[in-house]
């Protein structure tokens, strides 16, 4: 019987991963060793985002980039691109700036080109666009790339990524669509329309950042998973938490671990699912208390010491009766 829950995902055939980042791996031992014993894939928590690596107009920095596909390679595990084009994480010569139409296609070319070739490959996948849909269905009008192209951005940055390198996989990426809905209905109008139109998208991201007192119904997200599945795409789940509302009981622990079986259970079930990536792996290093202010924390699998918590003895044995 496996006993990590890297041993596990390879035993499944799936690719179960984590975000990280480069300066945890540098600096914390138990960091680097938990990810790489329990891991075969890793994503950038934001390093690779373009006010990372391109912090001033043409000039470009990919120092801890490279730091994360090192480690990466050293320990065998596939690496997710995380992301070319996305209304956060701008630098402020972009966020700042004016831009026509023409200037702002530009600035994505060349990113995207840059970007694309330094990496040559080392991540299999990217997600191209991330967030572009609004929370209510229809564009994030206030993205600063739809204010200044319109809803053409889409379709102009898969088809460059595509011919930046047409060896990688090209993701669209977003929150709230794990339920069918009005988002995740648009979100599949559109890339139905885009594939029709021969665009080259290759796979549609779920982040599945939903807290506990989300517990999602098994057959609803069965069957939206499916419809994407039948237009041709493959699909990961790129950004798995499940956060914690304070105050925080153990009673509350062990509905997060049923919870976390539940939606990798999700994954499974659906055959449609390649990949499976959290949002971190320790309570130690989480988005989740800043991002909520301090209302919700404790979202993943390991404590802040490191030690495994109910989440992830659920999250071992769903991987090791999918093995079986
Ligand atoms: C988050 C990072 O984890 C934070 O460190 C950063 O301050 C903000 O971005 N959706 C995404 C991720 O696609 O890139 C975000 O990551 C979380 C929400």
């Amino acid at each position: 019987m496996s006993s990590t829950l890297r041993e596990a995902a390879d035993a499944c055939g799936l690719l179960f991963g984590s975000a990280c980042s480069p300066d945890c791996i540098a600096n914390e031992v138990a960091y680097r060793e938990t990810l790489a014993r329990e891991f075969n894939c890793l994503v950038a928590d934001n390093c690779m985002k373009f006010d990372a690596v391109q912090p001033e107009r043409g000039r470009f920095d990919f120092a801890d980039a490279d730091a994360v596909v090192a480690f990466a390679r050293q320990h065998r595990m596939k690496m997710r691109g995380h992301t070319l084009v996305w209304h956060n994480a701008l630098p402020d010569w972009v966020r700042k700036g004016e831009f026509s139409k023409a200037e702002a296609l530009e600035i994505l070319r060349e990113h995207i080109f840059t970007v694309l070739r330094h990496f040559n490959g080392t991540a299999y996948c990217w997600d191209v666009v991330n967030e572009a849909l609004g929370e209510e269905g229809g564009w994030r009008e206030k993205s600063p790339w739809y204010r200044w192209i319109g809803p053409d951005y889409l379709p102009q940055v898969f088809r460059w990524a595509h011919e930046a390198d047409p060896d990688i996989q090209l993701f669209y990426n977003d929150y709230g669509m794990e339920l069918p809905g009005v988002k995740s209905d648009t979100c599949y109008a559109l890339l139905r329309d885009l594939l029709a139109d021969g665009v080259p998208i290759h796979g549609v991201g779920f982040q599945y950042h939903l807290g506990v007192e989300n517990r999602l119904d098994r057959e609803a997200c069965l069957a939206n998973l499916h419809r994407f599945h039948e237009l041709g795409l493959d699909i990961h789940f790129t950004e798995l938490d499940i956060s914690i509302k304070r105050p925080i009981t153990d009673a509350l622990r062990q509905e997060q671990a049923d919870e976390y079986a539940n939606r990798l259970g999700i994954a499974l079930a659906s055959h449609a699912v390649s990949a499976v990536l959290l949002w971190g792996f320790t309570d130690r290093h989480t988005w989740i208390p800043e991002f909520t202010k301090g209302e919700y924390d404790e979202p993943l699998l390991f404590d802040a010491e490191y030690r495994p918590k109910l989440a992830y003895g659920a999250v071992l044995e769903t991987l090791q009766q999918c093995g079986n």
